[in-house]
């Protein structure tokens, strides 16, 4: 069954509080934080101290997606408060090193690209990842549309995680919705991220158990 990880992005911070236990009940399998420093993308989000405050009121697992350049040099402070950690590929730090921290921190690693980066030049590091995150659109925003050049990327890593005998979870994140998760879900995602489809969704029980059925 595929899981889904709701993107926090766009919803309405103060009442953020009270959807958490529709998502726990609904069936969410963890919960998306988009970390954004406005250097490695034109967006400025949150950081640490809002995450500790979310994770207080979940027993969710926190999937944090940090946008942020040179992250290295945050992954202990963020490995303290996540569950899965992902950095960009693209943003600076020494790839390999950087996974192997957060592995050692305890925490699930993930390594992301953006859609101009091609899938063959990370599966030297699928080893040393425990879930990838294919971009589907240009991080920094939510609310964009969905590129579908991206399930070719999906196909290409889930063959190769199998060629490599890797057990290894394929997210995709940005322009997700009722029409675009059966694609993703066909291609090889096994962990959706969905923000503006989950957070406008009139009915968010009804929402999630359909994106789960998929
Ligand atoms: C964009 C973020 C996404 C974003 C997805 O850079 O990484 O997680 O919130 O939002 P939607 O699902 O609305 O495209
Ligand atoms: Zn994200």
């Amino acid at each position: 069954m595929v899981k889904l990880s709701p993107s926090v992005l766009t919803a309405d911070f103060l009442t953020l509080r009270d959807m958490l236990p529709k998502f726990e009940q609904s069936g969410v399998d963890m919960l998306h934080l988009d970390v954004m420093d406005g250097i490695f993308v034109p967006n400025i989000s949150f950081g640490v101290p809002v995450i500790m405050s979310i994770k207080a009121h979940t027993n969710l697992p926190l999937d944090v997606h940090l946008m942020i350049d040179r992250p290295h040099r945050y992954i202990k402070e963020f490995a303290s408060v996540a569950d899965w950690l992902g950095f960009h590929y693209e943003a600076g730090s020494n790839v390999a090193e950087t996974l192997k921290e957060i592995r050692a921190n305890g925490v699930k690693a993930c390594l992301t690209i953006k859609p101009k980066t091609s899938a063959e030049e990370i599966y030297e590091y699928l080893p040393l990842c425990d879930m990838v995150l294919v971009m589907s659109v240009e991080p920094g925003f939510g609310g964009q549309k969905f590129m579908p050049e991206s399930l070719d990327k999906v196909r290409k890593l889930s063959a190769e995680a199998k060629r490599q005998g890797l057990n290894l979870e394929i997210q995709i994140d940005g322009g997700i919705n009722a029409e675009t998760a059966p694609l993703a879900v066909e291609a090889g995602v096994t962990v959706l991220v969905a923000g503006n489809y989950i957070f406008s969704a009139e009915n968010v029980e009804e929402t999630v158990k359909h994106i789960k059925s998929l």
